[in-house]
């Protein structure tokens, strides 16, 4: 019976572990996962972002795109952008698409 109850507390921690992990605003998984390619403000102004001549995220060739643009690239990937399907959800990444408009917005 002991066991059972510890079972279920670590279940319990488990879950409450992963929907926290759901629920990370989408300033916290740009980043986790973004920001060492594309700069903590999206500028990509970092060594990775240089080399790999990354489009700062302010600029209007970046802004004009469609939000499903935005989206695909980051599902599917492009050239050296990783894909992340598989390791956001969608709803993630369109959380991570408004982000790139609210840097946008900042200049
Ligand atoms: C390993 C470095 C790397 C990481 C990590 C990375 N990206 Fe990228 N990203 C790139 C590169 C390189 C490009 C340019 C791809 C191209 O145009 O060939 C790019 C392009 C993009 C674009 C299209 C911008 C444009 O120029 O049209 C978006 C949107 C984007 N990334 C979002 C994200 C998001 C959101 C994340 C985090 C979930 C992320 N990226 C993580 C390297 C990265």
């Amino acid at each position: 019976m002991k066991n059972t109850i510890a079972l279920f507390v670590l279940l319990m921690i488990a879950f409450a572990a992963s929907a926290v992990a759901q629920n990370t605003p989408a300033k916290d998984l740009f980043a986790n996962r973004c920001a060492m390619c594309h700069g903590p403000d999206g500028s990509a102004q970092t060594t990775m972002g240089k080399n790999l001549k990354i489009r700062d995220f302010h600029s209007a060739d970046v802004q004009k795109q469609s939000d499903t643009d935005l989206k695909t690239v980051i599902t599917k990937g492009k050239g050296k952008m990783p894909a992340f399907d598989g390791k956001l959800t969608g709803e993630q990444i369109d959380q991570l698409v408004g982000y790139i408009r609210e840097i946008g917005k900042q200049k």
